[in-house]
Formats: C-alpha cells, structure tokens, sequence
C-alpha cells in the first residue's frame, strides 16, 4: 500500500518547556513580519471577512500594534472609502488652520483668536501663502486695535515651517531643537498645507505600539480578488494609500492566482503582495515566483469552513506551516497562518511552526468594533460570524450584481463552503487582544525566547494523545459541578 504522510494540527502537539532566563512576559519582544517590508509589534493580523474587518476593526487593530484587512465583497468605492477611513490624513498633523489676513485689524485678529480659543493665528495671503504668524504674546502690550496684523506679526523669514509630508519624528526633532510648539507644512511654492503642534505629537506618543507608516498614519491592508475588476480595485486601493494588498482566494494554487499575483505585483511593485491561500510547498514556491511578499497559509483550518467536509481537500494547519514555510525561509518570505486560532496557545504554535504572523477571524468577530450590531438572545449579546463561502455570503455578493434575482433560487445554486453562526459578544477588541498576545508572551518565556525568530528556534514539538490532550483540558468545573 502507498504510504500516507500523516498531517498534523495544533490540537496534536505541545511545545515541550525549556530553561529560561526570561524573568517576565513582559521582557519578550512579539514584533513580527507580516510581509517583506511591513512589520506588526502584534502579530495578529484581522481576517479579511465580512463579519471581521472594516474600517474599524482595522482602526482598532493598527491601533494594538496588529493590522486588519478589509474584506473585498464590496464595490470598489466602498472599499476604498474604507481604507481611506483607517489612513485619514495624520492625525498629528492639523488640516483646518486658524488663520489671518495681512490686512485685517489687531482688533479683528484678537476677536479671531478668541472665537477659536487658539493661541495663535498663522497670517496668509489670498494664496493661502503663508506670510508670518501672529500670536497672543504679540497683542499682550498692543493698545492700538486699529493696526494691522501684517505690522505686528512675526513674519515669515522668521517663521520655521517644514514641507509637507514631514514624519512625526522629524516634526518632533525640529520643535525640540528651536524649542517650539507649532511647525507649519506648506507646499514648493509656500502654501500652508497643515500645522503639526507639540500638543499633537505628544498625543501620539502615548500609543508607542500602534503599526504606523512614516507619516503617522495606521497601516492597513485591503483585499482584491483574483478574477474580475481585481486590477482596477488593486489601482484604486494603492491610491488610496493601502499598506499592503491581499490576494484573496480560496485555492491560492490555481492558475489564476499565480496570474493575479503576477499581474499586480508587477504593475504595483511597491505595494507588499500577501498572496494565499495556499497548503503546500509547491503552491508556496510557485506564488513567491509570481512576486509574493508574504504568503498566507490555510486550506480548510478556519472556524467557518466546510470545505474539508464539502470537498474533501485541505491539510491540518500545522504540517501546513511547516512545509510551507521551509520553502518560504530560503526566500525570506514570512508565513501568515491564517485560520484555525481557537486558543491564545495556537498562536505560540503556529509560530513555533514556522508563521511571522497569524490571521484570526472568529476570535476576532464579535468585538465592539466588528462590523454588524450585536443581538440579544437569552439574556446574552451576540452578533454574526460567517464564512466567506457560506450560502448567506454567497447568495448576498450574488445580489450586489442581480438585484432583481429570486432569493430563493439564488441560494439553491450554491454549494457553501462555509457556515454562518453567531458569536458571543466579546467586548472590545483592546481586551481580546491583550489576553491573546498575553498567551503568547507566556509561551515565548517557557521557550527562553525573546523575540519571535527565537521562539521559532527553541520551539520543540512534542505530540500528543487524545488523552494528552483531555489532560490539558480544565477538569475542575466537570467535577464540581
Ligand atoms: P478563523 O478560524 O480564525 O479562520 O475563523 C478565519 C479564516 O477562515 C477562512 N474562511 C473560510 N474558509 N470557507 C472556508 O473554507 C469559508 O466560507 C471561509 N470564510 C473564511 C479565511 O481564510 C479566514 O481568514
């Protein structure tokens, strides 16, 4: 008889202890790779579902360190309109500046600082050319109202500005180093185009972990297909300034997907391509030859998924990372280990298994900013989870092109891959995380690991029996009860 490899999941192993020098979760480094050039402090990385990640979840997940990418079962306006929601200009750089004419009275100018309740006007032209700033400390002695705001302001060739597109960090060493508090951006030709305040940046510092890019902006990834207006969504996203792009289809190692990847990588080479899902090391090998940045990894492991039972066909998720990433080291491509997260304990192994990064739907849906309202059931909150491939999600992308389409027979042409369910509310996604990363932490202290390459390295599997495992499981509630 042909000998049948035996694959294994994270319920059939353990990672064996080890002599650890490190004294507190707190000592360990989590940053992860999620693509060749992006890394996450967190990596935890939102599923790109429906009922998992749009602009606020994505918000929030950058926020913790992660990152979310929005789902693509949405038109193209929609989605962008989304990414655009989580890279809102900088934060810490103000949009709507007070501001003065040359010409106005002081009189004017003090009723004007006044009405915003600001410390500080900045005097421009009728081109928004920016002409000097005028302050409270101007107008302290000044008796004459009647004078003009141009006489009295500090003007601009004693003004610091710095051009648009300063970095936080840059903006923070040129007050520190001229000891200020406000930095006007302007344009080439001397235009205001923002202000960036002390106040501002400090607000910013006290999320010293949220994944930003260099201009303060949360990192956000956004998913196309692999068929149909992919390029013309891959276009539009990249112009909205996505971080990075998912090729999102359920059998990465079909033709079509090695083609997508292909294409967009190599009409939008600065944009991180994760292109998936993919079980094996051939599929591996061929999508980073298409020009993959990261690989996702996952063939039937997610919590919604019916496609091992419908078709048959699907790995057990830690083989899976394990031959996956053993191509993708040589390439020095990190592995996202997406789906099939039931426990914090999952995300130490999949890591231990060769994973940068995890993507987690279920655990992640039904938190506050998941999206859909949640429901009351029996004194309890829940709201929705279902798999992309489910009949509901089906026969609803179906509907966005035949509105008119009988309902009914709509779903009786499915053949679902996928379930729908509901969770229990979870609170915010802030707590979940914290207790998830907080398994995580733990597991990387029993492995003497100090960062994630570490784990990775000092990570011993050991299998497990079923009776392994129902030892592992909580007993004192059964018996007590
Ligand atoms: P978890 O276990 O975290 O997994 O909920 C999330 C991942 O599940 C995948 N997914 C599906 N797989 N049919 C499938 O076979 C589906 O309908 C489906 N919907 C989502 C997807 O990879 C997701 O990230």
């Amino acid at each position: 008889m042909i000998e049948i490899p035996l694959g294994l999941t994270y319920d059939d192993v353990l990672i064996v202890p080890r002599r650890s020098g490190v004294r507190s979760r707190r000592d360990v480094d989590t940053t992860g790779r999620l693509t060749r050039h992006i890394n996450v402090k967190v990596p935890v990385v939102s599923a790109n579902m429906d009922t998992v990640t749009e602009w606020r979840l994505a918000a929030a997940m950058a926020r913790e360190g992660g990152i979310g990418i929005i789902h693509r079962f949405m038109t193209i306006d929609e989605e962008v309109a989304e990414v655009a929601r989580v890279k809102r200009p900088e934060e810490y750089v103000l949009r709507e500046v007070f501001t003065a004419r040359p010409d106005q009275t002081l009189a004017d100018a003090s009723q004007l600082l006044e009405r915003y309740n600001t410390g500080s006007l900045l005097v421009v032209d009728n081109d928004q050319k920016v002409l000097g700033i005028l302050t409270t400390r101007d107008l302290l002695f000044e008796d004459d109202g009647t004078r003009r705001v141009a006489d009295a302001m500090t003007p601009s060739t004693e003004l610091v500005t710095a051009p648009v597109g300063t970095t936080i960090d840059e903006a923070r060493r040129i007050l520190h180093r001229r000891r200020l508090k406000k930095l006007p951006l302007v344009d080439p030709e001397g235009r205001l185009q923002g202000l960036i305040t002390a106040r501002n940046i400090l607000r910013y510092a006290s999320q010293p972990s949220a994944a930003i890019d260099a201009r303060g902006r949360l990192l956000v990834g956004a998913a196309i297909g692999a068929v149909g207006d992919y390029m013309e969504r891959a276009a539009a996203l990249v112009n909205a300034g996505v971080d990075a792009l998912v090729v999102d289809i359920a059998h990465g190692h079909s033709e079509h997907a090695i083609k997508a990847t292909r294409e967009v990588k190599s009409e939008f080479p600065d944009v991180d391509l994760i292109a998936g899902n993919v079980a094996t090391a051939e599929g591996t090998q061929d999508l980073i030859d298409a020009g993959a940045d990261a690989i996702k990894v996952g063939v039937g492991p997610g919590a919604a998924c019916t496609t091992r039972l419908v078709a048959g066909v699907g790995v057990p998720q830690l083989t899976a990372l394990m031959e996956c990433s053993e191509v993708a080291d040589r390439y020095d491509i990190p592995i996202v280990a997406d789906g099939g997260i039931k426990y914090a304990g999952d995300i130490t192994k999949a890591i231990a298994a060769g994973a940068a990064t995890v993507m987690i739907g279920n655990l992640l849906a039904g938190t506050e900013e998941s999206p859909g309202s949640t429901v009351t059931r029996g004194g309890g909150r829940y709201k929705v989870y279902r798999g992309m491939a489910s009949t509901a999600a089906a026969v609803e992308r179906q509907r966005l092109d035949q509105p008119e389409a009988d309902l009914d027979e709509l779903a009786a042409s499915v053949v679902p891959e996928g379930v729908e369910a509901v969770v229990q509310y979870k609170g915010t996604l802030s707590d979940v995380l914290f207790q998830l990363v907080g398994g995580l932490r733990s597991g990387m202290s029993y492995c003497n690991a100090r960062t994630l390459p570490e784990l990775r390295q000092n990570a011993r599997f050991v299998r497990m029996s079923e009776a392994g495992w129902r030892e592992g499981m909580p007993r004192a509630a059964i018996e007590g009860a």
